[in-house]
């Protein structure tokens, strides 16, 4: 199964703090807030998000219930949460892959799950 999904940085311009919490986590949050070109990174998330749902054919997931995080090297990852755990046995996977990438003006982040 696979997602993709590109957006425009300007898109989260205008969002406050509130807005952002509404849709990502703390640790995401944290994460695109240590960078200087942090809306960059909200939108590489929101991508990753939206692709995941894509991917999963399944629009009533909220978007704060999937979570990316990364590795030590940088290498984001879909937080396996009970949650998310529990929607991949529902459709017999285990596997999740995902990958952003963004620049200026757009991001875009494609997700494989097997
Ligand atoms: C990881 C790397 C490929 C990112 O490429 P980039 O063009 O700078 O930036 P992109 O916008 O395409 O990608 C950034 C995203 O890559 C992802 N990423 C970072 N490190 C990663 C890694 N080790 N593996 C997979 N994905 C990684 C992250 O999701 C990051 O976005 P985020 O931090 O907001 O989640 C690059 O920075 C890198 O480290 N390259 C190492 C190799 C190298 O430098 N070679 C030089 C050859 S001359």
């Amino acid at each position: 199964m696979i997602g993709i999904d590109i957006e425009k940085i300007n898109r989260f311009e205008h969002w406050t703090d509130e807005g952002y919490s509404r849709i990502f986590t703390d640790n995401e949050i944290k994460y695109a807030k240590s960078f200087e070109n942090s809306l960059e990174r909200f939108c590489g998330f929101f991508c990753a998000k939206e692709a995941f749902v894509k991917a999963l054919d399944d629009d009533g997931i909220v978007y704060k219930e999937i979570e990316i995080l990364h590795t030590d090297s940088g290498k984001p990852y879909i937080n396996r949460t009970k949650f998310i755990d529990s929607i991949l046995r529902e459709k017999h996977k285990n596997q999740i892959d995902v990958s952003i990438s963004h620049c200026k003006e757009y991001a875009v982040a494609i997700v494989l799950i097997e």
